[in-house]
């Protein structure tokens, strides 16, 4: 492991990255931006969430997750256990899409900011919340439905796909779902 792998949501590098993400104008997303949203959690986080894109309130705050899908992942980490510290939440648009409509073309190319997040984060498992998270990082995984709830070992990462929480106000069967997932992982992390 190099030493930027160990980096961190913290340090020059870090910082580097952030400050570019903030005056990002790549795709046209940045012309209904009021903040890019760019992490929340820990300096140096065993698990990190990969949510899609950031919504009225992650624009307004410049915070990802801290709308109604975000007080359900909050929920799930409490199910998990995991202290502030231990994990870390990104999306992969860093700048809120018109009318939430998620942009591929913008994902495609606020990518290598997202890779440069994971690079320097370093976490032992990543959690891709979603179709459009998990496409993204493993175009070859099977549907999200599938693959939820699982760990693969795939693309350079040890990943856990989770629904992504928004899917959970959906049906009962989802929210039922993401719960039974969430025990499995949360089985998987005492096992070590
Ligand atoms: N808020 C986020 O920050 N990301 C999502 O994917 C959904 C809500």
């Amino acid at each position: 492991m190099t030493s930027s792998r160990k980096a961190g949501a913290t340090g020059p590098a870090w910082e580097r990255l952030s400050a570019e993400i903030r005056v990002c104008e790549r795709c046209e997303l940045h012309r209904g931006r009021t903040n890019a949203v760019i992490y929340r959690g820990g300096d140096h986080p065993r698990l990190v969430f990969i949510g899609e894109a950031p919504g009225a309130e992650e624009d307004r705050r410049g915070v990802p997750f801290v709308g109604r899908s975000g007080k359900r992942l909050d929920e799930g980490i409490a199910r998990l256990g995991l202290l502030g510290e231990e994990f870390g939440i990104v999306n992969l648009l860093k700048c809120r899409p018109p009318a939430n409509v998620f942009s591929r073309s913008s994902a495609a190319t606020c990518r290598p900011f997202l890779d440069r997040q994971l690079e320097l984060l370093a976490p032992d498992l990543v959690l891709p919340l979603g179709a459009h998270a998990l496409a993204t990082l493993d175009p070859s995984a099977p549907r999200i439905t599938a693959a939820a709830g699982f760990q693969r070992v795939t693309a350079g990462w040890t990943m856990f796909p989770l629904l992504h929480p928004a899917a959970t106000f959906r049906s009962r069967k989802n929210l039922a779902r993401w719960t039974d997932d969430l025990d499995r992982l949360r089985a998987l992390l005492a096992r070590g």
